[in-house]
């Protein structure tokens, strides 16, 4: 009977301006998952240590409601998993020390996880997709990845920017709420624009740039926007249809190197319609399917990181005390899913 008991765990998000705490359990059941965002006035991003002194006020209050909401008490936990990186320094150092100190307090394993590497789990999870290529895109990450040889590898990347980062700072521009997220201010506002304004196309192989194009619409806008040859809407209309085509190149040109049907897309910005939308055209046209999960979890959340610590808990694997650190730099290819090793 014991073994039959079910596996559940609690994971720490923290790695930018999000701090969830998410319980689930090995068959992919979430018993909670709240979250708090950290909110600044339009015009302004959020910088490391104010964002680390939100994380500090909402963790312990969130654990709780996360507790009480799954009725668990710290016993029933297997293992508690944190996210170790990629992210902003100051924020993750919160999850790192706060899962240090109830592993100690409650005697329980520890598991560091990757946190690009839980976005592709959690959407596998939540849609069903077996083997696609992943496209994962926020504020913080661009890149296509397929699963390889026992390794998410990266087949495409951004050099410079994230596209989230492109759009998050074009929100500032012009000056749009940060409230739900900037990304999704620009969506809505992008629904209005009729006109197309020609802005650079930077798709260099299988990687992208988008600094160039930010930087030409930021220097054009306030021009445009004065001599009345724009909207504030069309600008946000050309710069989702000029960068989302190019997500959708260099996604269909991955596809084609694996030989996969199937795209998932992960990340904050995956949650933006128009994006899927486009996507799921060009899987149609090649045969396959487009999987994309809602902004419960494409959004930085703490299941993503329960799920995937318990994945890896499950074949063995925990993190000894000293090496529960943090890293800002942290390759989704550097983890090994020994969780598919029968996949090959
Ligand atoms: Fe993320």
């Amino acid at each position: 009977m014991e073994e039959k008991k079910r596996l559940v765990a609690v994971g720490f998000e923290g790695s930018a301006n999000k701090i969830g705490v998410g319980i689930v359990s090995l068959d992919g059941a979430i018993l909670a998952n709240p979250r708090h965002t950290y909110v600044t006035p339009p015009g302004q991003g959020f910088l490391p240590r104010e964002t680390a002194n939100h994380h500090l006020h909402h963790l312990l209050p969130l654990l709780h409601s996360a507790m009480a909401e799954a009725s668990l008490s710290p016993s029933d936990l297997a293992c508690l998993c944190y996210t170790k990186g990629p992210g902003m320094g100051a924020p993750l150092q919160v999850a790192a020390v706060a899962v240090r100190l109830l592993s100690q307090l409650w005697n329980k394993p520890i598991v560091a996880v990757n946190h690009c590497v839980a976005h592709i789990e959690m959407g596998r999870c939540v849609t069903g997709a077996e083997d696609p290529v992943v496209l994962y895109v926020s504020g913080g990450n661009t890149q296509v990845i397929a699963f390889s040889e026992g390794r998410y590898r990266i087949f495409g990347e951004t050099i410079d920017i994230a596209v989230g980062n492109c759009l998050d700072r074009f929100a500032r521009v012009l000056t749009l709420s940060n409230d739900p997220s900037p990304g999704y201010n620009i969506e809505q506002l992008a629904k209005k624009g009729e006109k197309f304004i020609d802005l650079p196309y930077v798709v260099k192989g299988m990687d992208v740039s988008f600094s160039g194009i930010l930087s030409y619409i930021e220097a054009t806008a306030t021009e445009k926007l004065k001599n009345n040859e724009c909207t504030p809407a069309d600008l946000c209309y050309s710069l989702q249809e000029t960068i989302f085509a190019m997500l959708v190149e260099i996604t269909e040109r991955a596809m084609a190197h694996c030989d996969k049907k199937d795209v998932l897309i992960v990340g904050g910005v995956g949650c933006n319609e128009r994006l899927q939308e486009m996507m799921r055209i060009m899987c149609s046209e090649r045969g396959g399917r487009l999987f994309a999960t809602d902004d419960r979890y494409c959004v930085d959340n703490g299941a993503m990181i329960a799920y995937t610590g318990l994945l890896a808990y499950q074949r063995g694997i925990t993190t000894p005390l000293e090496d529960t650190t943090f890293t800002q730099r942290f390759r989704t290819d550097e983890v090994e899913a020994v969780w598919r090793e029968d996949e090959g």
